[in-house]
């Protein structure tokens, strides 16, 4: 396949994936970025030789442009550069997968000049969602999404008409927590926590699926991404993550799209899309798979999800708050300066302090988005 992808954050969980699935299909890579890890991009732009590769810490970029000086790359650094390798003119299309708020300017950035998003990067949406969507349309851009949930959703949509749709349904393992009460969740540690039981993902997202903010985040993407009503978007309960997600029309028929839970599989779909690509990637086994089971989601032992949907409701800078308050908690857990169970008790306080501005531009989402960092912050 002739594509041109360029990748923002390829040195985590979903970039290092992606690099997995451009190796398969032979396609070109044009652009990398990383935080601060230049080992793993060293060899990324070793294997890949990309036209520009970024960095955001200045230093690091210029040890990393030393070791690669030979290899046709150029290093850039910071927002800048990261935002030069999201808007590059011969790039078809940009996955955008660093992880929080940081991945929102980039993929604007992609957004504006007319890309194809393959998009992993949920805090764009759940942050800034009405302004992507209205930036999207106006330029061009088209949004596949890589999350498993949003994938199906938007493969069970396709060759539908979206009027007949009742409502969607985001499935959710459960986490490694399933089960417990709120109570019992007070002694969990880092450790068991950052054991999810089916996927192997980053750390932050790995407590959030344990917190089930991850499913309240994703409730807030397909929000924006298939334009429903909050009444309309459903979560169930699902421990073998084998239905990634279903529709329901209101004749009554619900259509599911099942696999074996291999982020490959949604990346290369967002990446591919309308094509399809043969793979070497584990096929499902229903038979090998046995029992799929369903149940109802805990809010009282999970109230992360409650809240999400609540700042779902309250609209506008809401779901900022709760976004910045939780990726400062889940910063804080992770760094063992809390327990598990202050994460919803941070998040829900800040949540309480903040006054929604219903119509707000990127600057003062930024603006909120740092003061519920520092107001979280002091809550710890
Ligand atoms: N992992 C999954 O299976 C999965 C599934 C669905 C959706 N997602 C979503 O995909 C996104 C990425 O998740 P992940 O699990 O791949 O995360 P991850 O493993 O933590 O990787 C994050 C990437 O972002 C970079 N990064 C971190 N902070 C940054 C900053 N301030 N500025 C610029 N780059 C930064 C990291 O660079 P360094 O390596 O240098 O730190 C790394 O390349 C998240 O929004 C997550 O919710 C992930």
């Amino acid at each position: 396949m002739t594509k041109r992808i360029s990748i923002l954050g390829s040195t985590g969980s979903i970039g290092v994936q992606t690099l997995d699935v451009a190796r398969n299909l032979g396609l070109e890579v044009l652009g990398l970025t990383a935080n601060s890890n230049i080992d793993l991009i060293e060899k990324q732009i070793i294997e890949f030789r990309p036209r520009f590769a970024a960095i955001m810490d200045e230093k690091l970029a210029a040890d990393l442009g030393k070791r690669v000086k030979n290899s046709g790359t150029e290093v850039l650094y910071g927002l800048e550069g990261v935002n030069i390798v999201a808007a590059m003119d011969e790039v078809d299309t940009v996955v955008s997968s660093i992880v929080g708020i940081a991945g929102l300017i980039p993929t604007l950035e992609a957004i504006r000049k007319g890309k194809i998003i393959a998009l992993a990067n949920k805090e764009t949406l759940v942050t800034a969602g009405q302004i992507v969507m209205n930036e999207a349309s106006r330029c061009g851009a088209r949004i596949i999404p890589v999350d498993s949930e949003h994938s199906a959703i938007f493969q069970s949509l396709m060759g539908n008409d979206s009027r007949g749709v009742s409502s969607i349904i985001l499935t959710a393992s459960g986490g490694p927590f399933r089960g417990r009460s709120f109570d019992e969740l007070k002694q969990v540690t880092l450790e068991q926590a950052l054991k999810h039981p089916n996927w192997s993902m980053g750390s932050k997202i790995t407590i959030d699926s344990a917190t089930m903010m991850n499913k309240g985040l994703e409730v807030i993407e397909a929000r924006w991404l298939f334009g429903l009503g909050p009444d309309k978007i459903r979560v169930l309960i699902h421990p073998q993550s084998i239905i990634h997600s279903m529709v329901e029309y209101i004749d009554g028929s619900v259509i599911a799209q099942l696999g074996s839970p291999d982020m490959r599989i949604p990346i290369q779909f967002a990446i591919t899309y309308p094509e399809r690509f043969d793979n070497g990637f584990a096929r499902l086994n229903l038979l090998e798979t046995g029992k799929l089971t369903f149940e109802k989601p805990d809010l009282a032992a999970f109230p992360c999800l409650r809240l999400a949907c609540e700042a779902l409701e309250a609209g506008g800078t809401m779901p900022v708050a709760l976004n910045a308050a939780n990726e400062m908690a889940v910063s804080l857990f992770l760094n063992k300066r809390i327990a598990f169970t202050d994460i919803p008790s941070i998040i829900e306080q800040t949540m309480g302090k903040h006054n929604v501005n219903t119509n707000p531009c990127i600057n003062d989402i930024i603006e909120v988005d740092k003061w519920a960092r520092d107001v979280a912050r002091s809550l710890s």
